[in-house]
């Protein structure tokens, strides 16, 4: 059987962690953790591998995905490592109040960069590929989920850069599922639509993982909302 990458772009400690674990533990071989800090990235191989108790293999770059050239070499190197991925687990986010007028427009396209471009970026360099495996294997789960919230469609004035970003994403993201989910593509957005702490009933990271590991094996809809 040939082995399965999971990419996840984002990885911490709360939804991630939980995703990735579920993910891992129920198909794939391979796991790839981007995020800012090696510290932190150290941390999530080591949760993941504990959660799952098995055999998988996981590679960890620390890279900030704002910045294209160095996204792309770390994305190099994981395909050599272990293929192009079959699922593509896009969570990467700031939330950062942000306060009319005192909030520099700097921020906000950093914010963009984030969720927006680094998405277009790395869209443009696996759909493609989820296309031809769609197409290639009936067996395959070829997907693109991407970590969204209510933000889109309710704006919080306080946090007014992360929710004009979201929206942007999410529509980034319909335009995407238009034209590659008849291609066979799972593309779609997980909407928490609330604060994720352990303590919520919800929209804690462990239930969160396991409706979205449903969602995804149904493989039909565009949109969860937990
Ligand atoms: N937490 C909530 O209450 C909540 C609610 C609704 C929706 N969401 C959505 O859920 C997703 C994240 O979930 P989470 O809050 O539980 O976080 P998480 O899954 O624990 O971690 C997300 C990780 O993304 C990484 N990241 C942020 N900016 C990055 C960048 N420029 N380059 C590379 N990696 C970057 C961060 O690691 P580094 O700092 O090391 O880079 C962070 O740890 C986001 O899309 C967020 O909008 C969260």
């Amino acid at each position: 059987m040939p082995h399965k990458t999971l990419l996840v772009v984002g990885s911490g400690p709360g939804i991630s962690r939980a995703v990735t674990s579920v993910f891992a533990a129920k198909r794939y071989d391979n796991v790839v953790l981007l995020a800012r800090r090696t510290d932190s990235l150290e941390s999530e191989k080591a949760a993941v591998e504990q959660a799952i108790g098995k055999q998988v293999n996981i590679k960890t770059y620390a890279v900030d995905i704002t910045n294209v050239a160095a996204l792309a070499t770390a994305l190099d190197d994981a395909d050599a490592a272990f293929g192009k991925p079959e699922c593509i687990f896009f969570n990467a986010a700031r939330v950062l109040p942000s306060a009319f007028f005192e909030h520099p427009v700097t921020e906000i396209e950093y914010d963009f960069k984030i969720t927006v471009s680094a998405l277009y970026v790395v869209a443009q360099r696996y759909v493609p590929h989820l296309v031809s495996l769609a197409k290639a294997d009936p067996a395959s789960k070829p997907a693109l989920l991407v970590t969204s919230s209510a933000l889109p469609l309710q704006p919080i004035p306080q946090l007014f850069a992360l929710s004009l970003t979201k929206a942007a994403q999410r529509n980034l993201v319909q335009s995407l599922n238009m034209t590659y989910g008849p291609e066979g593509v799972h593309i779609g957005v997980i909407n928490v639509a609330g604060v994720v702490s352990p303590s919520e009933s919800e929209r804690n990271p462990a239930n969160i993982a396991a409706k979205t590991w449903e969602w995804f094996e149904e493989g039909k809809e565009f949109e969860l909302v937990i």
